[in-house]
């Protein structure tokens, strides 16, 4: 099976074990994610808001158009990446995902990031950070490079604000963005040296 066809049966199969009940029935739709299923850069945000539990995409609304640009600012685009929350249905009124719906969910993220295998991982806010980094402190992490391990892998992450935080505050948008250019020039450079 490809990668396109594991990641379509690795979203069935979140949708047929009935993953948080709760969230899908209130939800629209799952939203498994976009992009290249053989993409260096994995992008990861926390969960779908209103727009993309409508559209069924990630990153469609304010926050998604900032990180586009972004995306355009350093070579990118939407093709050439994957961009996926860590929960997958969207949490009413936008709340915060809770650490149980973060749990159920991160064992479909790492078979999801297994299959695209990317050379570098991009967290979007606290929550997808904190996720990989239990320690992570954004304020001091942010646009650090670490490296983490699952199963025999070795990943690149970088922490990074979310996109939405930063949206309407001119100083951290522009942090957000040097960051972002950053990261962007590490996953070039680990991609050109290991082929
Ligand atoms: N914020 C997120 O974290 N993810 C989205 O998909 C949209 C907004």
């Amino acid at each position: 099976m490809g990668a396109i066809e594991q990641l379509d049966s690795l979203a069935k199969e979140i949708v047929d074990q009935n993953t948080c009940p709760d969230l899908a029935s209130s939800a629209t739709q799952l939203v498994m994610g976009e992009g290249s299923a053989q993409a260096e850069i994995v992008l990861i945000g926390e969960a779908p808001g209103k727009n993309e539990d409508i559209q069924g995409r990630p990153f469609v609304g304010a926050a998604g158009r900032f990180l586009d640009e972004m995306l355009e600012a350093a070579g990118l685009s939407r093709q050439n990446v994957y961009i996926t929350n860590i929960v997958k249905y969207r949490p009413p009124d936008n709340r915060d995902p809770l650490p149980e719906e973060k749990a159920a969910f991160w064992p479909y993220l790492m078979r999801q990031i297994e299959i695209i295998s990317p050379k570098v991982i991009i967290t979007l806010g606290r929550h997808s950070g904190a996720a990989f980094l239990p320690d992570l402190r954004i304020s001091r992490d942010h646009g650090r490079l670490h490296t983490v391990r699952y199963h025999q892998h070795e990943y690149l992450l970088i922490p990074l604000y979310h996109p939405a935080a930063a949206l309407y505050n001119g100083s951290m948008r522009q942090v957000l963005v040097d960051d972002f250019l950053r990261a962007a020039e590490v996953a070039r450079k680990a991609t050109s040296f290991s082929g």
